[in-house]
């Protein structure tokens, strides 16, 4: 992998910088803004390297639909104003640019694209479309490590046609998980949550052989109830998982690794409700599990209490209401009591993960926070991970 702080001469060169600026947003606010904050190093330096930088990132799933509310634009102003430095928003249809337009006026260094899966051809990893990319920029740069486990035209086939470089905070990333799996103490666990259910659920099985324990939350965690005949009401819920699940306990069985899964939960009526604590056997049809109930949580610390190591990836439930964030705060707290006192080494990712941390000031109180969160898991799984295998 080429890194470019190795670069010669960046002078003048147009950069397409590859980031991912998917940050959680509400009402077009940013309510997390640490994806933001990682980045500030790659483009502080390309800027005293005298580069011209064309920023290329996404922001939720618009499915290849120009969605409004999906729009990079805060995200741009945000940017501008922590490097206090104009940035030129471009909202022209990508096919329409040319590169001798794009930095027609001199005092310009720095370009932003609007959100590249407006258009259906990035997730599509399409070749004339990642080519037209290409064909803006003298180089290529990801430093999106958190979106590397995808195989979209502007992380993996752009790199067929640019000289292709690995930014300054995925070889960080990179660096810290190669040591973390390097040097791992066991016993070692893993907490999955959140509400990216296919991105993740397909990955616990070639985890199993790696963890002592695996601890299944979030949306996770009623395909699995479900599975295990419990009623989930109007939960989220992926379809077609029942022959995963049915592998993920049956590969259990042949590694020391426990599958933990909720005892009891919380619900709402949606999710901007209270919140009531359910036995599983209780749950009803209007019923939305938002949340893991008071015995999980405890049976979650007893498992921190004698991990030597944990990797957290994922909410335990929809912490946006604080009616339904005590099961992620309690886990938190365990995890960080246990870091103070030196027992124990904590990795999270993630993006709602790590805007839950930084809800409660904590961000300092782990070993090493990763942005990525499905591209953590893919790495720690020991794939190769498309943009990465690009860059190499
Ligand atoms: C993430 O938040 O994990 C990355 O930005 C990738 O997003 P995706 O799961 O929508 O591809």
């Amino acid at each position: 992998m080429n890194s470019i702080k190795n670069h010669e001469n960046l002078n003048q060169k147009k950069v397409l910088l590859r980031l991912d600026l998917n940050v959680p947003l509400k009402n077009g606010a940013i309510t997390d803004q640490t994806r933001i904050n990682k980045i500030l190093p790659i483009i502080e330096f390309l800027l005293n390297n005298n580069s011209k930088i064309i920023v290329v990132s996404h922001v939720g799933r618009p499915k290849g639909k120009v969605n409004k509310d999906l729009s990079l634009k805060p995200i741009c102003e945000n940017l501008e104003t922590k490097i206090n430095k104009k940035i030129r928003m471009i909202n022209d249809d990508i096919f329409k640019l040319r590169k001798e337009d794009l930095f027609k006026d001199t005092n310009d260094q720095i370009v932003f694209l609007e959100n590249i899966r407006f258009y259906e051809e990035e997730e599509k990893n399409d070749t004339s479309f990642a080519k037209h990319l290409a064909g803006l920029a003298d180089l290529y740069v990801n430093d999106a490590f958190s979106c590397s486990h995808r195989a979209h035209a502007s992380v993996s086939k752009i790199t067929e046609f640019l000289p292709a470089f690995a930014g300054i905070q995925l070889e960080t990333e990179i660096n810290a998980l190669k040591k973390v799996t390097s040097e791992i103490k066991k016993p070692i666990t893993c907490i999955i949550g959140g509400s990216k259910i296919s991105t993740k659920i397909g990955i616990i099985k070639n985890l199993i052989p790696i963890f002592d324990n695996i601890i299944i939350v979030g949306g996770m965690a009623n395909n699995i109830l479900s599975h295990k005949g419990s009623q989930i009401g109007k939960s989220i819920k992926e379809e077609n998982c029942e022959m995963i699940i049915k592998e993920i306990f049956e590969t259990s069985k042949n590694h020391s690794c426990e599958i933990i899964y909720p005892e009891d939960v919380m619900v709402g009526k949606n999710v901007d409700s209270s919140s009531e604590v359910k036995e599983l056997n209780n749950i009803e049809d209007n019923d939305l599990i938002l949340d893991i109930g008071p015995k999980t949580v405890n049976k979650i610390k007893n498992i921190i209490k004698i991990s030597e190591t944990i990797l957290w990836n994922g909410p335990a439930g929809y912490f946006e209401n604080p009616n339904f964030a005590n099961g992620s705060y309690e886990i938190a707290k365990a995890i960080i009591k246990k870091n103070k006192d030196k027992s124990i080494y904590s990795v999270v990712g993630g993006g709602d993960t790590i805007a839950l941390i930084n809800k409660i000031n904590a961000i300092e109180n782990f070993n090493f926070v990763s942005t990525a969160g499905g591209a953590f898991l893919e790495y720690l799984e020991g794939k190769e991970l498309p943009g990465i295998k690009a860059l190499n």
